[in-house]
């Protein structure tokens, strides 16, 4: 059986889910219900990045332990998921035994390799980015990401020997055995690369929020490295539990934002390299977005939470706007108002008024007596060129197209209806010809609703209810591989307003 497996990052418990997270998770969800519907074997990974020194210093400040202040912030991160229809296989916190006890056992594997050693750094931390950053990184002296200016540390740490791969991962990257999308920034990391990779420090002193060095009880875990490694212990790649899932080695797909790939194509598969264990396939970089053309920050007061889009739109609006309002690996700008100007548009107008007339048509018209023809010729190809751009927007991790792919099938249905004008047909008594053009729109509200079913399952499911078909994932499989779908049966019966019109 083929598999898949992909992750997103693990958010630091430092905040609750805002839209940005969401976004990522989102993405993740669609691509795993796509991969899981071609019956691949998925696995789908998130979870919580729960040490460092900012959340010792936000738990604090809201009077927790830091342990107590992650159980709380990372019980948040999953009741936003199970709100979004997110459907994980696993949900990781680095505060998990076992995660810590792989982070230990790689760190200990490293260093008797020789590819750690000790020495003394000098630089300005971000404590916001848990990095250290150089001054040509820096907007008037203060961290571009945070607007705040970094310290000055120094300290004695231990160092991972990563300028050793500077040419091999330069080379996997560039023969795409790393493949990194979208194109650009593929190009940015090798850019990057080529003006040289410095070793890095992997362990810290002041930071006792962390896990420990298992050879120096003094120094703890530097938190990316510590982070990096839950796509391993996710699947209990070093078998510390009984399970076989470790078989889902190597990565697929890891999904993250754009800010944080240079640890993914870079620093994460040189520790890879350096434990002799085998690389991730694909890394997708999204973009970042502002709202209403501003960045997202608390101190603005514009950071948009899940919750409030899921009050206005309801769980499938939320996925398939967010996915489809501007291109995956472009930055991007999200305005509530413009999000509900699409919502009448493409889901109340399109979509949902579409499967609203069309039943009562088939009640007005047909009444308990319908059985649906084959779709005629000009239909057919529509939904032949549909399903393929589908399949290749997939195929290219192009997800924003998607919904505009399906709901073109939805608007030329609309336009079909108004061309071939039903109620004419009706008054005349052409009921061959009448029972054609039914029929073909019901092709394309079915195919509609089974091509949805990655990024609205529930309205997916909904539709599909009056077609009598339950096993989604066999119509989808079915589908997509023959490019064709029949309809035995309609339910006959007035139809709920899918998508109600938001003012
Ligand atoms: N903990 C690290 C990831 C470790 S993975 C081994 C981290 N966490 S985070 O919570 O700060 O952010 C995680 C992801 O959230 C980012 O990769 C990014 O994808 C997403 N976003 C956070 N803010 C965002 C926007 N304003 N816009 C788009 N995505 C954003 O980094």
């Amino acid at each position: 059986m083929k598999k898949f497996y992909l992750t997103t990052p693990i958010y630091y418990v430092n905040d609750e889910p805002h839209i940005g997270h969401t976004y990522t998770t989102v993405i993740a969800d669609i691509l795993a219900r796509y991969f899981k519907s071609l019956k691949y074997n998925t696995f789908f990974l998130t979870g919580t990045d729960e040490h460092g020194a900012k959340v010792e210093e936000v738990a604090k400040k809201n009077n927790f332990e830091p342990k107590h202040y992650c159980d709380f912030i990372s019980q948040k991160f999953k009741q936003a998921w199970e709100l979004l229809d997110i459907n994980y296989s696993r949900f990781i916190r680095t505060t998990d035994p076992h995660h810590e006890q792989t982070v230990k056992i790689a760190l200990k594997k490293l260093y008797e390799k020789g590819l750690i050693y000790k020495s003394y750094y000098e630089g300005l931390y971000c404590i916001h980015c848990e990095k250290f950053v150089s001054k040509e990184e820096l907007a008037n002296g203060k961290c571009p990401d945070h607007n705040l200016e970094p310290i000055l540390h120094k300290e004695e740490n231990y160092f991972f020997r990563l300028s050793e791969y500077k040419d091999i991962i330069y080379k996997k990257i560039e023969s795409d055995e790393i493949l990194i999308l979208p194109l650009e920034r593929k190009n940015e990391v090798l850019g990057k690369l080529s003006l040289g990779l410095e070793d890095i420090s992997i362990s810290r002193k002041a930071v006792r929020w962390a896990i420990k060095i298992p050879f120096d009880e003094e120094q703890t875990v530097y938190v990316w490295v510590d982070a990096l490694i839950n796509y391993l212990s996710g699947i209990d790649y070093f078998k510390l539990e009984n399970s076989n899932l470790c078989e889902f080695w190597p990565a697929d797909l890891h999904i993250i934002g754009k800010d944080i790939l240079w640890f993914h194509a870079v620093i994460w598969p040189a520790l890879l390299l350096a434990l002799e264990v085998p690389l991730p396939k694909r890394i997708l970089s999204h973009g970042f977005f502002t709202v209403d053309g501003k960045k997202m920050s608390k101190t603005l007061g514009n950071v948009i939470k899940p919750k409030q889009l899921l009050e206005l739109f309801g769980v499938d609006a939320t996925r398939m706007l967010l996915i489809s309002n501007f291109p995956l690996g472009i930055d991007g700008d999200f305005s509530i108002n413009e999000l509900k100007e699409r919502y009448n548009k493409e889901l109340a107008d399109n979509l949902g008024n579409l499967v609203f007339r069309t039943f009562g048509m088939l009640e007005k018209y047909f009444k308990n007596n319908f059985s649906p023809k084959k779709p005629s010729y000009e239909t057919k190809q529509k939904l032949i060129s549909c399903i393929r751009d589908y399949k290749i927007s997939f195929e290219n991790f192009n997800l924003h197209k998607i919904p505009h792919i399906v709901l073109s099938l939805t608007s030329y249905a609309n336009w079909y209806i108004q061309f071939k004008s039903p109620w004419v047909l009706f008054k005349e008594n052409k009921i061959e010809e009448l029972l054609q053009v039914i029929s073909d729109i019901l092709y394309c509200i079915k195919t509609s609703a089974v091509l949805f079913y990655p990024i609205m399952p529930n309205i997916s499911k909904k539709i599909l209810k009056l077609f009598k078909t339950d096993n989604i994932e066999e119509n989808f499989s079915f589908l997509l591989e023959n490019f064709e779908i029949d309809i035995e049966e309609v339910k006959i019966e007035k139809q709920e307003i899918l998508f109600k019109k938001l003012i």
